[in-house]
């Protein structure tokens, strides 16, 4: 099998009329979102969660984001207390999983929440929500990745990773956020942060006027499961706050800086020439990737400021950094 490839821009209709048939027929299937590309399979259907774990070879206790059309789809699956239905109204459509209490018998399949009696419910934005719209049932949806490695930020990174396994992949462009949704969960009135994403967490504290409570370490952001330490890994290995560069190392470069011996560099990747965050997200995994394909043994990279979405950079840093298994 190897995927179709149908430029959403360009044949929108198309797209849509053949992204609901494959999904109707229980297959997974790859869509753009703001934040990364989800590999989308029904919500309800058994048959079709299967796929998407066997696809990506992901462990099956690590439950996936139900992507929902709008905030009504998702309280007929989900129960909103009050500060979880401010941050819906202030956060969706965008980069933002609420980790709600799982209605029972909302038709939310088991095997998506792995059994948890909680639910992640998500509202993308663009032709995601319409798709969800049309097709009319939630979209379960990891990122459209092998478990383990670099998330997609393109079509062509879709492509690569799983073309011969996919029906269909929707090509949206590159996605404009890089970086996966912030995760987060209301208990006993608190904000909890389960993983730094594309919505800053300083940004819920802004807007909501409540303090996020962060992890403490990475034991804690486990309680997400599946948030394994090494993920995001590319072949070649990575070394962090590089201020220095050892010969035949690539350089993933953060705001013009000059590490001592860039010259000796094997490739430059600045993720934002100019030091700004969300450009920086943007870049990251697609910089991985290429930084990864010049062959060289490992990549160094540049102190990344670790306010706004620097968190979710530098925690995503850390993951491709970690030992591996
Ligand atoms: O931006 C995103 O979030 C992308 C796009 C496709 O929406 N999706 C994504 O999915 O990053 P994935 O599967 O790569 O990461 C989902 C994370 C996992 O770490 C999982 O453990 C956590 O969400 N998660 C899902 N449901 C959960 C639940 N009920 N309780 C705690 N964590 C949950
Ligand atoms: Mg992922």
């Amino acid at each position: 099998m190897t995927a179709t490839i149908i430029d959403i821009t360009r044949d929108h209709d198309i797209a849509l009329r053949r992204a609901s048939d494959v999904l109707g027929e229980g297959f997974p299937i790859a869509i753009p979102t703001e934040t990364v590309y989800g590999l989308a399979a029904d919500a309800t259907n058994p048959v079709a969660i299967t796929r998407i774990y066997e696809t990506k070879g992901r462990p099956r206790f690590n439950p996936l984001i139900c992507h929902m059309a709008d905030l009504e789809m998702a309280e007929h699956y989900a129960v909103f207390d009050p500060i979880s239905r401010k941050l819906a109204e202030l956060f969706w459509p965008g980069p933002l999983t609420i980790i709600l209490p799982l209605k029972a018998e909302s038709g939310i399949h088991s095997l998506a929440t792995a059994g948890l009696d909680t639910v992640g419910i998500r509202l993308p934005k663009g032709f995601a929500s319409e798709l969800i719209r049309a097709f009319g049932k939630p979209l379960a949806a990891p990122s459209a990745n092998t478990s383990g490695k670099v998330s997609p930020t393109s079509a062509q990174h879709v492509a690569d990773d799983l073309g011969e396994k996919l029906k269909l992949i929707l090509d949206g462009g590159s996605a404009p956020v890089g970086v996966e949704s912030t995760i987060v969960r209301v208990e006993d009135g608190a904000i909890r942060l389960l993983r730094p994403g594309g919505v800053a967490a300083e940004e819920i504290e802004k807007a909501t006027g409540l303090t996020v409570i962060r992890p403490e370490g990475p034991a804690a952001i486990i309680e997400a499961p599946g948030m394994l330490a090494s993920h995001y890994a590319p072949g070649a290995a990575v070394r962090l706050n590089a201020d220095h560069i050892e010969a035949g190392e690539a350089l993933i470069n953060f705001g013009s800086r000059s590490p001592k011996g860039i010259e000796h560099s094997a490739a430059v990747f600045d993720l934002s020439p100019s030091g700004d965050l969300a450009e920086a997200a943007s870049n990251l995994f697609d910089y991985l990737k290429r930084a990864d394909a010049t062959g060289a043994t490992r990549i160094a990279v540049s102190p990344i400021p670790d306010h706004g979405l620097g968190e979710a950079i530098n925690d995503r840093l850390a993951r491709a950094a970690a030992p591996r298994e």
